[in-house]
């Protein structure tokens, strides 16, 4: 076809409905009241008829009766109606949103992946959950020490493996510990991790490299075959581009030098992309740009799309999308925009199994859309970098950027005035500065004596440490449930939650202690299957009550 015909036929479709074929049957398996909930969650796993009233002008779904290309010769049966056939929607079923290549190429149901979070909020348990319905959960194994991801990865791998299931553990980049890094990444491959989620990275390093290419090797068609997948977490399009790239041949020369990739590995390296998954994050819990989905997907689409093109990949690059999740309607929409998956986080936070005390799960089962603010971060006080958490309930985000300011303000401690000083020993540090300067010294004499020295010489420095003490320890005392120190939780949450909550009132999932992270994925799951349906059936036509996209949880079996 020509594109002037293509173009001359959208015409004629647009001059009013175009029939397919016929469907004939009793006039009671009509319905052409406007498509409300109800109606979607009845049509969403069959396949659904869509029927043209011509005489009243209406569009309706039909049911039970039967579909002929032409309307019969010998007329119709008593009491049968017959009426022009828009079009057959085949059944959606939750697995089928996405890219089924996701699904084939990591050995899941679901296109949905449970995002890590530090400390092992993204616990063993959560991941063991997740891998059992046929989803993918990704380990949060930074900021815990290599023996502990060891304990918690050997309980994921012997829980999932024997079954077949999938999972995952994060790779974050470590800028001033690259040794930490190297060590993370020869236990990846000591304990044969098959999937990471590379976070935080600038830019790449030999670890993450080499964990990628490490097994690439050829079939005899000679088709590539990747033994270690990374999914790559990013929020600008100058980190996607690393990603996208192949592996540079500087560092892929170093290891082979370093005998640490083989010959062969860093040929193969060469022509394909150091990551087949990438992660879109927008507007997220913890770090983040605070980029929407809805402007940042589609540019990473069109560089994924370029790069494409200008590396003659022969093999497609996933994009998935992260951030703001929470509820049916945005699930589906991320799928809408294209994500081969969708990647979730605070909202698991929320889940039995994550590895917060209940009382931080109480805290989140609050929270509304706008109780989120950016505060300072820990591991990157000093240069200014923020990090997304809850507000109701805790006064964290206030104290972190309170500290911030005296930071940014004065060059040592000694400077702050007398007023304010006592003020933050009294209400933030329940302590005198010089007490938590001596744990802190403590502290750093057993990790990393450096840090010490460069305080004493360097006042301002000094002051860093001693307000990292509280930035730090307030993201410990969610995960312990110090009740003391509620009201300075540190709780990385976005926006998905209000939203989460709000969606979830008045059903079961209202309850934290019924928010399994298998019920909330099932749900959401189930939820954008109904939300996408709607929009298919919208898009014939089809009159819509109010209350068409409107998905209530219910208990789902796997
Ligand atoms: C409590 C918490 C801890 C997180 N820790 C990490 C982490 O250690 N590494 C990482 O790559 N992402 C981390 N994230 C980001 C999530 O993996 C995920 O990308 C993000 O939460 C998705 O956006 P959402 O929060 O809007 O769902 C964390 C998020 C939360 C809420």
């Amino acid at each position: 076809m020509t594109m002037k015909s293509q173009a001359a036929d959208q015409v004629v479709s647009n001059s009013g409905p175009v029939s397919v074929g016929f469907w004939i049957g009793d006039p009671s398996e009509t319905n052409f009241s406007p498509i409300d909930s109800e109606a979607i969650r009845f049509s969403i796993r069959q396949s659904t008829r869509v029927v043209f009233d011509s005489r009243a002008q209406r569009i309706g779904l039909a049911g039970e009766g039967e579909v002929l290309s032409n309307e019969p010769a010998n007329g119709l049966k008593n009491g049968e109606q017959s009426y022009p056939l828009l079009g057959i929607l085949p059944p959606l079923y939750p697995e089928w949103l996405g890219d089924r290549g996701f699904q084939e190429t990591h050995g899941v149901r679901f296109a949905y992946v449970g995002g890590a979070m530090a400390r092992g909020i993204g616990s063993a348990k959560l991941v063991i959950e997740l891998g059992k319905m046929g989803a993918l959960g990704m380990f949060g194994s930074a900021g815990l020490s290599p023996e502990v991801i060891e304990e918690a990865l050997t309980e994921i791998s012997s829980a999932l493996d024997p079954a077949g299931l999938s999972w995952g553990s994060n790779l974050i980049h470590s800028p001033n510990e690259p040794a930490l890094e190297n060590e993370i990444v020869e236990l990846y491959l000591r304990l044969g991790v098959r999937r990471v989620s590379a976070s935080a990275y600038m830019g790449l390093t030999p670890a993450i490299v080499r964990y990628a290419c490490s097994g690439l090797s050829r079939s005899e068609d000679g088709s590539v075959q990747r033994r270690n997948h990374v999914f790559a977490k990013i929020s600008r399009e100058e980190v996607a581009s690393h990603f996208l790239s192949p592996a540079p041949a500087k560092i892929l020369d170093q290891l082979v030098a370093e005998q640490k990739l083989t010959a062969q590995e860093a040929e193969i390296a060469a022509g394909v992309p150091l990551a087949e998954d990438i992660i879109v994050e927008s507007d997220s819990g913890g770090h983040t740009d605070n980029r929407p989905l809805n402007a940042l997907f589609p540019a990473i689409m069109i560089l994924r799309d370029r790069l494409v093109k200008e590396y003659g990949y022969d093999r497609p690059i996933r994009l998935g999308a992260a951030g703001s999740l929470g509820t049916p309607i945005s699930v589906a929409a991320a799928y809408a925009l294209g994500a081969a998956f969708v990647l979730i986080g605070t909202v698991h936070q929320a889940a039995v199994e994550s590895g917060v005390s209940d009382s931080s799960r109480a805290l989140l089962a609050q929270a509304q859309i706008a109780d989120v603010a950016m505060t300072a971060s820990a591991d990157m006080f000093e240069l200014g970098v923020k990090v997304q958490v809850l507000q109701r309930g805790t006064m964290m985000a206030v104290r972190g950027n309170q500290l911030y300011d005296l930071y940014s303000r004065y060059d040592s401690i000694d400077e702050i005035p007398a007023d304010q000083r006592a003020n933050i020993e009294k209400n933030i540090f329940r302590s005198s500065l010089e007490e938590i300067w001596q744990q802190t010294i403590e502290f750093f004499n057993r990790t990393d004596p450096k840090q010490i020295d460069k305080a004493n010489k360097n006042p301002k420095h000094k002051m860093a440490l001693i307000f990292r003490w509280y930035i730090g320890s307030s993201s410990q005392w969610p995960i312990i449930g110090d009740m003391s120190r509620q009201v300075d939780y540190q709780l990385w949450c976005g926006p998905a939650m209000g939203a989460f909550n709000r969606w979830v009132a008045g059903s079961f999932l209202e309850a934290p202690e019924k928010r399994t992270v298998q019920q909330i994925a099932l749900n959401l799951l189930e939820g954008a299957a109904h939300v996408t349906r709607a929009q298919q059936l919208r898009t014939f036509g089809l009159a819509m009550a109010q209350d068409v996209l409107e998905f209530s949880p219910t208990v789902l079996r796997i």
